[in-house]
């Protein structure tokens, strides 16, 4: 098999797999039916979400996504535009909820004045959302939604 067959190989089986998740034309890929030696029109961007609507977190520890636009926003070494809505002094103002106090708690526990450095560049936990199609389904189950399996009985005279 020479060099650019392998690679066509390689592809089908990977589009393949694709096709089956996505039940799509098994060659398509991310890139449309557009022929191989030509170059593909990419999709237009999709739109920031910007409703405002608190969404519910998949588990507690979740850190909530953001409902809103941060295009521009500036979040820095110098300045933290989150903070100006999000900080503690800031909230009657701007009507956001707080960061919640593990942002203030530094490694040993403590409950600090300022956002704790481990918690300054929100976008590390935080995403906001956009309206792009889901390339692949989302088979997620929220942990209420998952049924209780019947418990395993281990077979009579099992157990050593
Ligand atoms: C102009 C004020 C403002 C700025 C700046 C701002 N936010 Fe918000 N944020 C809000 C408000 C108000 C809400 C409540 C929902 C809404 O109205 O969008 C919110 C909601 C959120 C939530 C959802 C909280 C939850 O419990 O679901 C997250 C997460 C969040 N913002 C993160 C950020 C991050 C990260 C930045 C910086 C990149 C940022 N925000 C900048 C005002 C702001
Ligand atoms: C290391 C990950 C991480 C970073 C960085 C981070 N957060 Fe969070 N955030 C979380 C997690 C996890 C939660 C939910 C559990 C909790 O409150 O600790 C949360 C909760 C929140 C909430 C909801 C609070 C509530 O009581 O409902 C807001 C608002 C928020 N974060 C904003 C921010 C902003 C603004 C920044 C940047 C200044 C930031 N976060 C940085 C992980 C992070």
């Amino acid at each position: 098999m020479n060099r650019l067959a392998a690679i066509v190989a390689t592809a089908v089986v990977a589009g393949g797999a694709f096709a089956q998740a996505a039940g799509t034309d098994p060659l398509a890929g991310l890139r449309g039916p557009t022929p191989i030696e030509q170059e593909s029109r990419p999709a237009p961007l999709p739109k920031p979400v910007n409703d405002d609507v608190r969404r519910a977190r998949s588990y507690p520890a979740q850190p909530p996504v953001i409902p809103h636009q941060i295009d521009n926003y500036q979040l820095d070494l110098r300045f933290n535009k989150c903070m100006d809505c999000h900080g503690r002094s800031r909230t009657q103002e701007s009507q956001a909820p707080m960061v919640s106090v593990t942002h203030y708690q530094d490694r040993d526990g403590n409950i600090r004045q300022e956002i704790s450095p481990r918690r300054y560049f929100c976008t590390a936990c935080h995403v906001p959302q956009n309206d792009a199609r889901l390339p692949v389904k989302n088979t997620f189950q929220d942990f209420y939604e998952v049924r209780p399996q019947p418990l395993a009985t281990p077979a009579r005279g099992s157990r050593k």
